[in-house]
């Protein structure tokens, strides 16, 4: 019955994309992984135990399909940098039930990781095994400056369960590299997350030529991506932009809806009812009713605003400010008291 579990995967392999056909699924569920944090859940390859995948879970975002194609030929050159202290990665992808997977080399777990995972999986104190990871400490910060050097210092996740150790005493880092993640500041651009120079610079100086010119075509197609990520970025939000609606006549609205309500006498009058004795005389106050009906009808204008319109974050938030007021002034029902403060 093996095809009852085939089903399509863009995978990319050595650099090529294709529709690939995983036969035999990997199903996740049920099986016990190897080892996970607050991302990723990692489970050996069912189909080959020199292999670990590493599969992003729903909660942590997944990556655009860029940002995880970036991340395979990232992951390819840094290999090829630092072999004896990066595992190597074979693939990344995309199921159809949206589950996103790295497909890495095995590291084995040094006894402090080994430990870790343990605590973990029992949701027992990690302490003891961050103490033992932590004896490795001059290895992971020396592999830190190695990788910095190499272009990788701008997000490296210094957390000790990143780190192991294999039998022969070298040190390893455990994460890929996320290519570029949204500017913070400008939501047309994009960070970069990598120094393209030092990455050049150290390729260069591979002795090998083959690996040479394969790292310079992964750097090469890494950097196609990035233009156009960069270019869609810029358009999508250029057209978000341009589709947004004249902000004036909302908080026109707005104003009107919410002005009798802001009048001193009426704030202090709701102000004052702070207490009662059944729901049903509460809710029969006509006064709070027609408050509560504003607030709720401010509320609904003032999402309208922020989705819709061009309004400026300044504006929006004086005008949150106001529907901040109506709210505590028409309270909370909590257990025959009217909160006014929240
Ligand atoms: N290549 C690998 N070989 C062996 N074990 C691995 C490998 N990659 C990850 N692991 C195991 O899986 C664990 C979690 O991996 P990873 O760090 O990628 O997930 P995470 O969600 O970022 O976790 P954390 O929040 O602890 O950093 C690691 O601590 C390690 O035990
Ligand atoms: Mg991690």
């Amino acid at each position: 019955m093996e095809s009852k579990w085939a089903v399509f995967s863009y995978i990319l392999i050595s650099g090529v994309y294709f529709k690939q056909m995983r036969l035999n699924k990997f199903e996740s569920a049920g099986s016990e992984p190897l080892g996970e944090g607050d991302e990723k859940k990692v489970f050996v390859d069912p189909k080959n135990e020199t292999r670990v995948i590493s599969e992003r879970k729903d909660a942590a975002g997944k990556d655009t399909p860029r940002q995880l194609k970036g991340r395979y030929y990232l992951g390819k050159i840094a290999h090829a940098l630092l072999p004896g202290h990066i595992p190597d990665i074979y693939q990344a992808g995309e199921s159809v039930d949206g589950k996103q997977t790295v497909d890495i080399e095995r590291i084995p777990h040094s006894a402090g990781q080994a430990l870790l995972q343990k605590l973990r999986r029992a949701s027992q104190n990690e302490e003891p095994a961050r103490e033992k990871l932590e004896e490795e400490r001059l290895a992971m910060r020396g592999l830190d400056d190695d990788l910095e050097k190499i272009g990788f210092g701008f997000a490296l996740d210094q957390n000790a369960g990143n780190y192991t150790k294999d039998e022969a005493g070298s040190t390893y880092y455990l994460e890929t590299f996320k290519p570029w993640r949204a500017d913070d500041v400008d939501p047309k651009e994009l960070e970069v997350l990598f120094d393209e120079e030092a990455l050049r610079e150290a390729i260069d100086e591979l002795p090998d030529e083959k690996a040479r010119d394969e790292c310079f075509q992964h750097l090469e197609r890494l950097l196609a991506l990035l233009g156009e990520e960069k270019k869609d970025t810029k358009e999508l939000q250029e057209n978000r932009e341009s589709s947004l609606l004249d902000c004036k006549p909302g908080i026109e609205k707005f104003e009107a809806t919410i002005a009798p309500f802001l009048e001193e006498q009426v704030l202090a009058s709701l102000h004052e009812i702070t207490s009662y004795k059944t729901v049903a005389e509460i809710l029969s106050n006509e006064e709070r009713n027609r408050a509560k009906e504003a607030r709720d009808l401010v509320f609904s204008q003032l999402k309208f605003l922020q989705e819709k319109t061009n309004i400026t974050a300044e504006d929006y938030k004086a005008l949150y400010e106001k529907y901040m007021t109506i709210r505590r002034a028409v309270g909370v029902l909590n257990g025959g008291i009217v909160d006014h403060t929240r």
